[in-house]
């Protein structure tokens, strides 16, 4: 696997790559098996697979967070080397906001007011950001984003959208531990108590998936798994709600594709999860 810590290295790289197609998996690094298998989906639609890691200061709204995001750069490289991925992008700071590569910025205004908009402000545009960045350096024909950050391939979309970019958006589904928690980097930062109760958080929208099954009305399904999450002590809601799985906007007729959608606080920990229910 060939290692980019350059900017200026990759684009070079990049430009006598003119045929065979380009896939690409933007990550933050503390690589599980969600993010190999974004790498391996990549493998299997493209001819050549960049990944970057790069954990982007600009999306964090908690200098906490940021600060105790886990770092595993020796075992990301070995994860990556073990799924044959062709190349990694693994830049500093100045390497990817001060190259001379310009960011782009698009109107966020409606994905920006509903669920983790304003939960996390400022998180969408820092995504945005370092995206369109590395969409820029690298180039890709194919990006692959994993479907757990339901909201963030929505924003990836509109980027793509309003900038015209020539990529194509691949959302993968969600990769789950067996007892159904989906993987995340942050799952590493769970005491053993709470790693056993997580995956709670699944149950509870398998559950609102059954009474969906069941032709509960919208509402009723939200009130009813919001007073179960509240009745546990163990969680802190931060919100649950049912969405149109196209756009996010609210549910308003039996023909729209409802996604479930959950955040919550375990152990001081923010996790979420998301289910499509038809
Ligand atoms: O999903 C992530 O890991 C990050 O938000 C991304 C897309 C790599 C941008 O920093």
């Amino acid at each position: 696997m060939l290692i980019f810590e350059k900017t200026n290295d990759l684009i070079q790289f990049r430009k006598n790559q003119q045929s065979g197609t380009i896939g690409f998996v933007p990550t933050m690094g503390a690589l599980h098996q969600g993010h190999l298998k974004l790498v391996r989906q990549s493998k299997k639609q493209t001819h050549f697979t960049y990944v970057s890691i790069f954990v982007n200061p600009l999306q964090f709204n908690d200098k906490n967070d940021l600060e105790k995001y886990p770092r595993t750069i020796d075992k990301d490289i070995q994860l990556l080397e073990s799924v044959d991925a062709d190349a990694l992008f693994l830049p500093s700071f100045e390497e990817v906001y001060q190259s001379g590569i310009t960011y782009d910025e698009i109107d966020l205004t409606y994905l920006n007011s509903i669920l983790e908009g304003p939960k996390r402000p400022g998180h969408f545009e820092g995504v945005v950001k370092v995206v369109s960045i590395l969409f820029k350096i690298i180039q890709p024909h194919k990006a692959f984003f994993g479907l757990k950050d339901f909201q963030q391939v929505k924003v990836i979309e509109q980027l793509v959208k309003q900038k015209q970019y020539p990529i194509e958006i691949i959302p993968c589904p969600t990769v789950r531990e067996k007892d159904g928690l989906a993987m995340s980097s942050r799952n590493t930062r769970l005491s053993p108590e709470a790693r056993q109760k997580a995956p709670q958080i699944y149950q509870w929208l398998l559950k609102a998936k059954k009474l969906y099954e069941q032709n509960y009305p919208i509402q009723e399904i939200e009130n009813t798994i919001i007073q179960e999450i509240q009745q546990d002590k163990n969680f802190t809601l931060d919100y649950f709600e049912i969405r149109d799985t196209k756009d996010l906007s609210q549910i308003t007729s039996p023909q729209q594709k409802p996604v479930a959608l959950i955040a919550v606080f375990l152990n001081g920990i923010r996790l979420i999860d998301n289910l499509e229910l038809a």
